[in-house]
């Protein structure tokens, strides 16, 4: 999705240059005099469009590797993906999180509990739960609970 999402502007780009060179070159309302200057432009602009739109998000696919292309998990960064290990282990149970395709149902669904943040979630771990289905106290602490906080804070709701 994100890779598209990229492509799409140097397409639109790419596709609108060629067109404004083909038309330029070949209106008939143009006089004879910007004819030529219409070729010439074409000759020019069509293949640096064909070439930018076709090198750039090459470039920049080969460089994201393959382990990004497509899913978002791909991007998380070190902390995130010790963070998601942890959910994994900790919080699946209870909770329902697509991205880790954790179906718990004793908690909330934490893609739809709204806006959610890192520090929500690290108070939520650090305090626990008040409900009668009650989340335990203290599941982690420091550093993981950090992770878990910023893994879920980046990954929930999609
Ligand atoms: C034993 C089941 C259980 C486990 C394990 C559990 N939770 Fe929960 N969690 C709950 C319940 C139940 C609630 C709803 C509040 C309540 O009643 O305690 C909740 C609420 C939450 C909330 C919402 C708090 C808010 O701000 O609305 C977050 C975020 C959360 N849990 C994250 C986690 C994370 C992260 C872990 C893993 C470290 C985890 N939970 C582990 C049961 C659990």
């Amino acid at each position: 999705m994100e890779v598209i999402g990229f492509l799409a502007p140097w397409m639109i780009i790419g596709i609108a240059v060629i067109f404004l060179a083909l038309r330029d070159g070949s209106s008939p309302a143009r006089p004879r005099r910007s004819r030529s200057g219409g070729r010439v432009l074409a000759a020019v602009f069509v293949p640096l469009a064909i070439a930018l739109a076709i090198l750039i998000p090459g470039a920049v696919i080969a460089d994201n590797g393959p382990e990004r292309s497509g899913s978002a998990a791909a991007t998380l960064t070190e902390e995130e993906e010790r963070g998601r290990e942890l959910f994994r282990q900790t919080c699946a149970s209870c909770h329902s999180l697509a991205a880790a395709n954790a179906r718990g149902v004793t908690g909330p669904d934490l893609d739809s509990l709204g806006a959610i943040d890192r520090r929500r979630v690290e108070i939520a771990i650090q305090v626990g739960g008040s409900g009668e289905k009650r989340m335990p106290a203290g599941l982690l602490q420091g550093e993981n609970a950090a992770a878990v906080g910023a893994y879920v804070a980046k990954v929930a709701g999609g």
